[in-house]
């Protein structure tokens, strides 16, 4: 059989990108050598320091040079002297915007060794779907007489026929493979045109699946009091980006979440970064987590079809974990290269 071989864009971007990143590639790449496939990485060094020397955050072709790939592996982008309106308008929503990666896919579990702050949150294991490219983040709106008494601010909120259906009928698909519960988030009680019409087009294309429709605000209590209560949750821009993070924490560290920026239809290239961003906190000092990038790489394999080798890699970061090498953030003492080390030896 022929070698499989990918062309794999790196943004490490800003912070602590720079340090989870190299560490995912390594074990990557020690997969590739065992199942028979090969990653060309294509190393960009777009981000804020980038910005700093050109004024923005990459090329003006950079979605031209992007989309000749197979994929996007995304580290964070983010500075504190540089507005996030600016780092994430000038990289990060183009790329999920012109791609049209409209599923943001976030799977949320407990690892071993990790300890949820709550009580039953220990048995986490959910998917949301959020939807990524319209809802509330929209560029529909403005300031007017900025500065004065009577300023003001507009924003509105873009809800599509075509962009709710899409985003429902994957997540159907994806209920469907597993409890067959698809719960819906919504508001449509205090949102009155555009959740009411969430709702409707959701149920429609809900297919066989038990859809739950739950008022977000109740959801996000459920999240805490009962999260293993749901399974998949599908739900608008605003309301996914939320939950997820709500998610993460329950599951006991935003450091270990993944996710997927996808194009379905795989006419562009899909994009999978942790949910964690740069943390200019810890910055520099090698000791971040880099369990949410090795596990966004996992997602990538399997979107490119070695889901085998993503299988490995999830079982050898778990594995690393149950035997008590942990970073700081989850109470232990590895830096990112001694734990990584440690997942290296599991593969
Ligand atoms: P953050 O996720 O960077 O950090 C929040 C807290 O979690 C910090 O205390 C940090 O030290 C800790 N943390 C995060 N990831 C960790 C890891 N892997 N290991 C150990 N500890 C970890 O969120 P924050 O501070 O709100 O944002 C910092 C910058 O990152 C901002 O500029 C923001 O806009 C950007 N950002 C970028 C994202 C992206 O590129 N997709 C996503 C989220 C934030
Ligand atoms: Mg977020």
């Amino acid at each position: 059989a022929t070698r499989a071989e990918y062309r794999i864009d790196v943004i490490a971007g800003d912070g602590i990108g720079r340090e989870v990143v190299p560490a995912a590639i390594s074990c990557i790449d020690t997969l590739a050598d065992k199942h028979e496939f090969r990653v060309h990485w294509q190393h960009r060094d777009w981000g804020s320091d980038y910005y700093r020397a050109h004024g923005r955050m990459m090329p003006t072709d950079g979605l031209d040079q992007l989309a000749k790939g197979d994929g996007v592996f995304l580290g964070a982008v983010g500075v504190p002297d540089i507005p996030d309106t600016e780092t994430l308008w000038g990289l990060l929503i183009p790329i999920r915007r012109s791609f049209h990666q409209y599923v943001n896919l976030r799977p949320v579990r407990t690892l071993p060794g990790v300890r949820s702050p709550l009580r039953g949150g220990d048995e986490l294991d959910l998917v949301i779907v959020r939807e990524n490219v319209e809802g509330e983040y929209s560029e529909v709106g403005g300031r007017l007489y900025q500065g004065r008494p009577e300023e003001a601010a507009v924003q509105e909120s873009i809800f599509t026929r075509a962009g709710v259906a899409r985003i429902a009928r994957y997540a159907a698909q994806l209920a469907a493979s597993r409890k067959g519960v698809l719960t819906s988030a919504t508001k449509s009680n205090g949102i009155v045109h555009t959740m009411p019409f969430w709702d409707e087009v959701v149920a429609e294309h809900a297919g066989e699946v038990r859809l739950d429709s739950v008022l977000i605000d109740a959801l996000a209590a459920r999240l805490v009091l009962q999260p293993s209560s749901v399974d998949v949750i599908v739900a608008s821009n605003l309301f996914g980006d939320i939950l997820s993070d709500l998610a993460a924490g329950v599951a006991g560290s935003i450091g270990v979440a993944p996710s997927g920026n996808i194009n379905p239809e795989r006419e562009f290239p899909s994009m999978f970064e942790p949910v964690h961003g740069s943390a200019p906190d810890i910055a520099g000092q090698g000791v971040a987590n880099p369990t949410g990038q090795l596990w966004a790489g996992a997602m990538m394999l399997e979107h490119l079809g070695q889901p085998a080798a993503a299988a490995q890699l999830e079982r050898a970061f778990a594995a690393a974990l149950a035997d008590g090498v942990r970073t700081a953030d989850l109470g232990g003492e590895a830096g990112t290269e001694e734990f990584t080390a440690a997942v290296l030896d599991r593969l």
